[in-house]
């Protein structure tokens, strides 16, 4: 299973499917083949080892499957991995953490009834940390938002003139442009929008070119009433844009999750972010903080309806070693609302060996 995870975290963390790694075993316990998920429309991680067995006309009769997420029992762009396992004879199917997409669900169970020896469990914590954002939106019905601010350290987002380009060091802005390239898409309202008129792509750190970024740009929206200029940079055609206009945080991510996007980079600004801090609709805080002083100006997020300090919206650090980093000049500060709806699964900062085990994998990648 540790392999199949490695396997899995060669696969892209954005898109609309989950990163899936699979190992096939023979009868005697020995290497057969692997596979994982290369995104979607590409063969799902069991259908590519399984390909790969095929091509040696090689059979996995008898054997077992280690797989981190259980196979699908729907067709989708491609055909169901369940049949597909059933099809080529393994014996037994060893499943780290189970499908919580309604529609995909019960591969384990569908085996099971066909005679397959299944067990479930193995690892899961680690593979449900890599899927985790995914796993949310899935679960959910809505897009994983995460939502970033630069500040000083009094919490200013713009001076009290309005300027704000820079509050942060190059490093600080680079880092942001590896965070939007780890999301499906980035939201402003039409205030950043028509204030900063912003481009929103992955771009390097001088500004131009496409950043390294080999996979489409993030998807770029914008909510609120106002019209964009015809001239606007998020007009360049250099990314999709899409505009919702609605003040509706719900309606925006029901938009975009028609859309099959998983993950958004909320970049403001203060208006739009305590519209969806309000609403509960943020679940995890990216903060760079610039060791610097304004005194007045626009603070990073405008009203959450807290009035007294026992109602404020606590965080708590995002569990492991990168929730508090020192980048360039700056601080970045990870963190997540504390509450979290009824039957979620809520990461466990005490529970070290899934963190290790996530570092791990990374690692060996
Ligand atoms: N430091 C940072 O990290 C950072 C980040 C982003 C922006 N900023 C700064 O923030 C300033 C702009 O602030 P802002 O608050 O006007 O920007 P904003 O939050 O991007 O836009 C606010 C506008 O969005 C629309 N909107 C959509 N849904 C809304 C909702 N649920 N609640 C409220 N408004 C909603 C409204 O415009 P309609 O009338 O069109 O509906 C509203 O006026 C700029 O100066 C920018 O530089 C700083």
């Amino acid at each position: 299973m540790r392999r199949a995870l490695q396997l899995a975290a060669r696969g892209p963390a954005t898109g609309p499917n989950p990163r899936v790694g699979c190992v096939l075993l023979a009868p005697d316990g020995h290497l057969l083949a692997e596979g994982h998920h290369r995104g979607a429309g590409t063969a799902h991680a069991e259908a590519a080892a399984l390909a790969e067995l095929a091509a040696r006309g090689a059979s996995a009769a008898g054997g077992t499957a280690v797989v981190t997420l259980e196979p699908c029992t729907h067709t989708g762009r491609t055909g169901p991995c369940a049949q597909a396992l059933l099809a080529a004879g393994l014996a037994r199917v060893v499943i780290a953490d189970t499908d919580p997409n309604p529609a995909a669900a019960g591969g384990a169970d569908l085996l099971r009834r066909a005679g397959v020896d299944v067990e479930v469990g193995l690892l899961a914590e680690a593979a449900h940390a890599l899927n985790e954002r995914w796993a949310a939106a899935v679960a959910r019905g809505r897009p994983w938002v995460t939502w970033k601010f630069a500040a000083t350290l009094d919490g200013r987002s713009a001076a009290a003139d309005g300027t704000s380009r820079w509050i942060t060091s190059a490093p600080a802005r680079a880092d942001v442009h590896r965070l939007r390239a780890g999301h499906d898409a980035v939201l402003v309202g039409t205030g950043t929008a028509l204030a900063d008129d912003p481009a929103l792509t992955v771009r390097a750190p001088d500004g131009t070119g496409e950043g390294g970024q080999t996979g489409p740009q993030p998807l770029r929206v914008v909510a609120g009433l106002r019209e964009l200029p015809a001239g606007a940079r998020l007009r360049d055609g250099r990314a999709e844009l899409v505009h919702v206009r609605t003040r509706d945080p719900q309606q925006v991510l029901a938009v975009l999750a028609a859309r099959e996007v998983r993950t958004v980079l909320l970049e403001g600004g203060p208006a739009l972010a305590a519209a969806f801090a309000r609403a509960g609709l943020v679940d995890e805080v990216v903060a760079y903080l610039a060791p610097a002083l304004l005194g007045a100006g626009p603070a990073a997020v405008a009203d959450v309806g807290v009035s007294s300090i026992a109602d404020a919206l606590r965080l708590d650090l995002a569990p492991g070693p990168d929730a508090v980093v020192r980048v360039g000049e700056d601080v970045r500060v990870t963190a997540r609302p504390r509450a979290r709806p009824a039957g979620e699964r809520a990461p466990d900062p005490s529970h070290p060996p899934v963190v290790e085990e996530v570092a791990r994998v990374h690692r060996d990648r």
